[in-house]
């Protein structure tokens, strides 16, 4: 028996985190044991380690490094030993997201992400991302509302997070059977529904 891995991503101010408990909740009415998780961090030491990639400056190769520890830890710790059981692990970012922002946005050599996603999982893959999109200049201005400290990539500019959104955006035409891509510039209904059409056709 095997569970079901599902991943959210999207840039800064998608509002992906918003359904990532929601999507949890409706499993729990279809009978499933669900584990709501996110990277990085998702264990204790992945959560330390948090802190230091959202708040240290530090070298794009230092950062991509700590990104996959924090995963390879949470992998053992959570992820692999959840789905083993034949439980569903919800998680809000894995690895398309270095895919995203340090290949796309910070320009990390795609050899070495490939190298570090072979060794940290090379067997286990989401059965499904959902991929929250929508136009820059509405991400922002989420951002710009929320009344708290930006973290050290919130508070990158414009053309970053461009970047990332289109690394987002190739990554899900070269995958389009595991990601789908939400609007995420409809109403919270609209996507409730689109999220829920989504995982009873890939994964139920
Ligand atoms: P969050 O705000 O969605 O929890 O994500 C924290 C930040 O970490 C977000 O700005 C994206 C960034 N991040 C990366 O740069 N690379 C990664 O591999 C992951 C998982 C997150």
């Amino acid at each position: 028996m095997k569970g079901k891995f599902i991943t959210f991503e999207g840039i800064d101010g998608a509002g992906k985190s918003s359904h990532v408990e929601w999507l949890a909740d409706w499993l729990r009415t279809q009978g499933k044991t669900v584990h709501v998780t996110r990277e990085p961090g998702g264990t204790e030491l992945g959560e330390k380690l948090r802190t230091l990639l959202l708040n240290d400056p530090m070298h794009l190769e230092t950062e991509t490094l700590l990104m996959f520890a924090a995963r390879r830890e949470h992998l053992a710790r959570l992820i692999e030993p959840a789905l083993a059981r034949g439980e569903w692990v919800v998680c809000d970012r894995f690895s398309d997201a270095t895919y995203a922002y340090q290949g796309g946005g910070r320009g990390l050599d795609r050899a070495k992400f490939l190298a570090l996603e072979h060794w940290v999982h090379e067997h286990v893959q989401p059965d499904l991302t959902l991929l929250f999109d929508l136009p820059l200049d509405v991400a922002r201005e989420r951002i710009a509302r929320a009344s708290r400290v930006l973290d050290r990539f919130e508070q990158e500019r414009a053309d970053f997070h461009e970047r990332v959104r289109q690394a987002y955006l190739e990554r899900a035409s070269t995958n389009p059977l595991r990601i789908r891509t939400i609007d995420a510039s409809h109403s919270l209904e609209e996507i409730k529904v689109k999220i829920e059409k989504t995982v009873l056709e890939a994964c139920l």
